[in-house]
């Protein structure tokens, strides 16, 4: 993969994105559907975006492969990772968001090449802000080079924290146990609702580091690259293990120091939490 094959696709898709931007600026039905779970929802145009964006990628480029939510919420299958380019789309990021005319909400597609993200491009067409990134070659706004707070002390450090899966009974706990632990560490917390702004916070400095756990594919295919290419670090939220793009359960930091201190709160986090329950468990025991 050569970085003028990566340029040739970035140069064609990006006048699609903003193309798509106005059907979002145009929205006028905000009649939501409900997808299996009654937080998960849709409207016609988060299917309208993504099928303007794949009908005309794959006139373009008949080969490659495409991973769309709304596509793989209609059959109920996210298609494997190939070494093929394979386009990852998330045609509205923060549907929940977008359906309230809250403006944190946009277009994020990424693109893979060899399994490697090369390519990202996140648009906000509310606020007119077009963040991209070519692997190798820094992240942008508006064509504006972008560079993280660079925060490396956690205690100065501004979270930007979606609990989504605090909402499952099983989950519950470790999530409010991690809460708890960070709250204390760092300087304040903030809850956007959209993964992929949230990662653009982290790149252009405006937010020290996101976190969300539970995602998909889409929603941090572009937005990842974008952190990384503004200097940034990413991992997985489990300290040690790598950021896995198939299943995103990550935090994103201005630095990899910060990012190591915030692992570190939330591994003790967990440890605690475990070593409580193990206490409760023998209590229990000798009842
Ligand atoms: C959602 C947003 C949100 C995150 C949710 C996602 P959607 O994506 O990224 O920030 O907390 O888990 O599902 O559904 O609006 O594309
Ligand atoms: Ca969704
Ligand atoms: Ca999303
Ligand atoms: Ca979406």
């Amino acid at each position: 993969m050569g970085h003028q094959e990566v340029q040739e696709y970035f140069d064609f898709v990006l006048p699609l994105v903003k193309e798509s931007g106005k059907v979002i600026l145009e929205a006028n039905d905000y009649e939501i559907e409900t997808k299996e779970e009654i937080y998960d929802i849709v409207t016609i145009y988060d299917r309208k975006v993504e099928d303007i964006l794949i009908k005309a990628i794959k006139t373009k480029y008949p080969t490659h492969k495409f991973i769309g939510e709304e596509e793989s919420s209609a059959k109920n299958y996210i298609s494997e990772l190939t070494d093929d380019p394979t386009w990852i789309i998330d045609p509205i990021d923060g549907t929940a968001n977008f359906v309230r005319s809250f403006p944190i909400t946009c277009i994020s597609i990424g693109l893979t090449i060899k399994k490697e993200q090369v390519m990202g491009i996140i648009y906000n067409p509310f606020m007119e802000e077009l963040y991209t990134a070519i692997k190798g070659q820094g992240a942008f706004l508006n064509g504006k080079r972008l560079q993280t707070s660079k925060q490396t002390n956690i205690q100065k450090c501004v979270l930007n924290y979606e609990l989504s899966l605090a909402r499952n009974d099983k989950l519950r706990e470790m999530y409010l146990y991690r809460f708890s632990h960070l709250i204390s560490a760092i300087m304040g917390i903030r809850s956007m609702g959209s993964a992929a702004m949230g990662l653009c916070y982290v790149a252009r400095g405006s937010m020290d580091a996101y976190q969300c756990d539970g995602l998909y594919p889409w929603d941090a295919a572009a937005g990842v690259l974008i952190v990384r290419e503004a200097g940034g670090a990413v991992s997985d939220s489990t300290a040690g293990k790598e950021f896995d793009l198939m299943n995103p359960n990550f935090i994103a930091a201005a630095s990899k120091r910060l990012l190591d201190q915030l692992l570190a709160v939330e591994k003790q986090a967990d440890d605690e939490r475990l070593a409580a329950l193990l206490v409760k468990k023998a209590n229990v025991g000798c009842k």
